[in-house]
């Protein structure tokens, strides 16, 4: 069916303005004032944001890890998401040793059809760069429609991959079209002062971040920027939670190469004190890199607003307190590592970010959905408001007050770590391709009405970046 959405302010990347959109046929099929259709069903935004979807491109739904599987899958963990006022997520697809590419997606595909109620696209891990996996990528950017390639840098002995599998991926990413993207941190060196932690009877959560400090994320993101400046490809960072890496990517910027990085909401609001929690609580703050020092909550603010960094990812990783998270009771390493941020990672970015002064109100759709979809292949189709777009809109109320909570959440997790924040602003109404997900705050989806994406290759144009030649 039809619909209109009168009455709304239309915020997109670009622009603030009033007027009404028309949507058919999952698409915006116009916008202007004073539009009518009697075939459509007029939806009402007075007082609302009309933004375009949030788009998240950093999941991990139904993913084993830590010796368990993460909670959410891809119905809970888009259901929730949708809740959030994201309409498109992408999520890492995890490939074995001496396996397929294609058997990973696979696997992946299975986890999720049928289940989610928005949109999802993939990364696909590279863990080795043999023959077999090189001669692989091309056809899983063009026929799989998997443009980006994530190489952990830590996780030794579990995920992590060594350099020349990166250097390699690099270049085969450049001549193809992909985007590579890395978890730097020198693995490494955190195995040498784990074991040595663990040695000296420091089993409690705090370890974690004591034995990941971060010169091994500056030092990691540095070594991936320079490599990337020698394949003359295109690096996007995940999660850049300090100073040390956000200067790394400033420069590698500044020289003009294609370099980006992520930050999530956790790294904006929470800080290394929480993982000292009395009663094992510090275990429900475990990630990776982990909590930092306050002070870099402004480094990461400051490169968001200056453009050093681009996007927003929530790395939604959830595990349970209970049965989960208590694996690593006795030995913090064997915490499984993750948060539940899938849902908050919208909100938590306007209220404090909007709200508070430190962003414009356009860096903030640009941060949560227009540049992830250009640089992973989805824009235009998604990440704006406009005539031929999918119709992914979040109806935004600016001024609700209210305080996040495991009570009123919608993740699967038993603990929200951002419990008791008070917050401004909620998604009312989140349609996807024109249909409603949430409706007044309601779940009106079926699973399986969220559609694999294909996507199309990183585009240095959309980016409006300059290739360099040389280093
Ligand atoms: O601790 C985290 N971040 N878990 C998810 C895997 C990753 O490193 O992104
Ligand atoms: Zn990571
Ligand atoms: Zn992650």
């Amino acid at each position: 069916m039809k619909k209109i959405i009168k009455n709304g302010t239309i915020v997109t990347a670009a622009d603030t303005y009033q007027a009404d959109v028309l949507i058919e046929n999952e698409k915006v099929k116009a916008i202007g004032n004073d539009l009518s259709d009697v075939y459509a069903e007029v939806i009402d935004a007075s007082g609302l944001y009309v933004f375009p979807g949030g788009i998240d491109p950093h999941t991990h739904m139904e993913m084993p890890f830590g010796g368990t599987v993460t909670k959410d899958d891809f119905e809970s963990g888009t259901i929730a998401a949708a809740h959030g006022g994201t309409t498109t997520i992408i999520d890492f697809c995890l490939t074995e040793k001496g396996k397929t590419l294609k058997s990973a997606l696979e696997k992946w595909h299975a986890k999720s059809e049928g289940r989610a109620v928005i949109d999802y696209g993939f990364h696909l891990q590279i863990v080795e760069a043999n023959e077999t996996v090189l001669q692989e990528i091309p056809s899983i950017i063009e026929e799989e429609g998997v443009t980006s390639f994530k190489v952990f840098m830590a996780y030794k002995n579990v995920l992590q991959a060594d350099d020349e599998t990166l250097f390699q991926t690099l270049i085969t990413a450049k001549d193809h079209g992909g985007l590579v993207m890395v978890h730097a941190e020198n693995g490494d060196v955190i195995e040498y002062l784990t074991q040595e932690a663990l040695k000296a009877g420091n089993t409690e959560p705090i370890y974690h971040a004591l034995t990941r400090p971060p010169e091994l994320e500056g030092e990691a993101t540095g070594r991936a920027a320079k490599l990337t400046a020698l394949a003359n490809s295109q690096l996007y960072v995940v999660h850049v939670t300090c100073k040390e890496a956000v200067e790394q990517i400033a420069e590698a910027r500044s020289k003009g190469f294609s370099v980006y990085g992520e930050t999530c909401p956790q790294y904006l609001v929470l800080d290394q004190t929480y993982m000292e929690k009395p009663n094992f609580e510090g275990a429900k703050y475990v990630w990776s890199p982990p909590l930092r020092d306050k002070s870099n909550q402004e480094v990461l603010w400051n490169a968001l607003k200056s453009g050093e960094l681009q996007t927003i990812g929530s790395d939604h990783c959830s595990f349970d307190f209970d049965g989960q998270k208590d694996l690593g009771k006795d030995d913090f390493t064997k915490i499984p590592n993750g948060g539940p941020f899938v849902e908050d990672r919208f909100s938590v970015l306007f209220s404090e970010g909007v709200k508070k002064g430190r962003i414009s109100l356009n860096q903030f759709v640009d941060m949560v959905s227009t540049q992830t979809a250009k640089l992973f292949g989805l824009f235009p189709q998604k990440g704006t408001i406009a005539p031929g777009t999918d119709a992914d809109i979040v109806l935004f109320d600016p001024n609700v007050e209210r305080t996040i909570s495991a009570n009123t959440h919608h993740m699967a997790v038993d603990y929200n770590a951002l419990e008791g924040m008070k917050i401004t602003g909620q998604p009312v109404t989140v349609l996807s391709r024109g249909e409603y997900v949430i409706k007044d705050k309601e779940l009106v989806a079926k699973p399986g009405t969220g559609k694999f994406l294909k996507r199309e290759k990183f585009n240095t144009v959309t980016q409006e970046d300059q290739k360099v030649e040389s280093i």
